[in-house]
């Protein structure tokens, strides 16, 4: 340990300048008792800053206003949380303004709407509105103003919609509506729809693209069991009713994976072919290039409903497809049918 050479043994160290015993420094000692007197004032009321650059705490400058006589004294609540205490002052004029505003407000509106509810319905308020009938009285509004060009789209013949403006432009309208809100989850809001499900934006039609085909889909539906005129055919469950052998289904599968010339076994399409014609070609045609009075997809193309890949095929094949779209005749009005086929007519591929 070394040793303080500043404090020696024998009792504390007498400074020159700060002894009082010392007499040439009475000047000294009275500024110093001054200064001491300062610091001790000060002491109690400066909290110690643990961190120099933090703002001189809120207690500190509100005593320092109170003392410039810039803050009235206001009593306390009495809540005190972890030392912070509340003060009671008054609310703020313009607030205690508003709120007695808004309850006059309040009262205002209750008497004058329709406001507390009852058992059956509610006050009816003395301005005797309705919301029920002011929404009622909107779509009128809308249906008169509709009434002539929905009258006009029934009357119409389907091939003459596309050249008439505002027939056409209607369609795009309420046509669009009525697919987003009819169509959408089956066929996409897109219309390009999902395996199983047809994209109606292609120029490939199962049952047919042309006005008159898209109409009759779209008013009775496909294997809809509601409907009697609704477009049906079915293909054979070859594998689940024992139609086919397991062999012969691979060999088939091979022989249409041949016809979209898509990776496939040469020698097990070519005992395909065989099979293909007995059993598939009566729907699908020799060629495979299918059959819209059946519904029946052309095999040839790249376009495919249910996919391409061998296990979806085999899955079809074996299982049958059985797609089923809803007739619409008796859930939309004739002019939104003839409106929403000129829109999916008009969406690419209507032929
Ligand atoms: C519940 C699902 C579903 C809804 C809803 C639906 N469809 Fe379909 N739609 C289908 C299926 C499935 C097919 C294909 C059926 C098949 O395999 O032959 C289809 C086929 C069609 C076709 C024939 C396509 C072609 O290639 O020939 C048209 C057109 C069509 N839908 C239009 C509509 C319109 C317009 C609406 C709305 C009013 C609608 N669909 C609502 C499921 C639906
Ligand atoms: C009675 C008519 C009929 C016969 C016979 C028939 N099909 Fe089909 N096939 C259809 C119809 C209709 C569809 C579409 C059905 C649907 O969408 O629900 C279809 C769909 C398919 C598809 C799905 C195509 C795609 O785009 O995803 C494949 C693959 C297929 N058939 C292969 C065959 C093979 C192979 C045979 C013979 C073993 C066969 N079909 C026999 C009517 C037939």
């Amino acid at each position: 340990m070394a040793e303080d050479k500043d404090k020696p043994e024998g009792g504390p160290e007498k400074d020159p300048v700060s002894d009082p015993a010392n007499p040439d420094n009475q000047i000294d000692l009275e500024r110093q008792s001054a200064d001491s007197e300062h610091a001790a004032k000060i002491a109690g009321e400066i909290p110690e800053r643990t961190r120099p650059d933090a703002p001189v705490a809120p207690r500190m400058r509100q005593q320092s206003r109170r003392k410039k006589g810039l803050v009235q004294e206001v009593g306390s609540t009495g809540h005190s949380w972890d030392g912070i205490t509340e003060y009671d002052n008054p609310m703020p004029r313009w607030w205690l303004w508003t709120f007695y505003a808004t309850i006059v407000w309040a009262i205002g509106y209750l008497i004058a709407y329709p406001a507390i509810p009852l058992v059956n319905g509610a006050t009816q308020g003395l301005l005797g509105t309705s919301f029920r009938k002011e929404v009622a009285a909107e779509i009128q509004r809308f249906d008169e103003a509709n009434a002539p060009i929905q009258a006009r789209m029934t009357e119409v013949a389907l091939q003459d919609i596309p050249d008439d403006a505002e027939l056409s432009n209607y369609a795009m309208n309420a046509g669009g509506a009525v697919f987003r809100t009819w169509c959408a989850q089956c066929h996409g809001s897109g219309a390009a729809g999902a395996p199983g499900y047809p994209n109606l934006l292609d120029n490939v039609w199962l049952w047919g693209g042309s006005l008159e085909d898209i109409h009759l889909t779209i008013r009775h539906g496909i294997r809809d069991p509601q409907d009697p005129d609704t477009r049906y055919s079915e293909m054979p469950r070859f594998g689940a009713d024992g139609l086919l052998e397991r062999q012969q289904i691979t060999q088939v599968v091979d022989h249409v994976l041949a016809l979209a010339d898509l990776p496939h076994s040469a020698t097990s399409a070519e005992a395909g072919a065989e099979v293909y014609a007995d059993f598939c070609a009566a729907c699908h045609m020799d060629d495979g290039t299918g059959d819209r009075d059946q519904g029946a997809p052309d095999l040839t193309d790249a376009v495919w409903l249910y996919g391409s890949d061998r296990e979806t095929v085999t899955r079809i094949v074996t299982e049958g497809p059985f797609g089923v779209m809803p007739a619409w005749s008796s859930r939309l009005s004739d002019a939104d049918i003839r409106a929403v086929t000129a829109y999916v007519h008009a969406l690419g591929g209507g032929e």
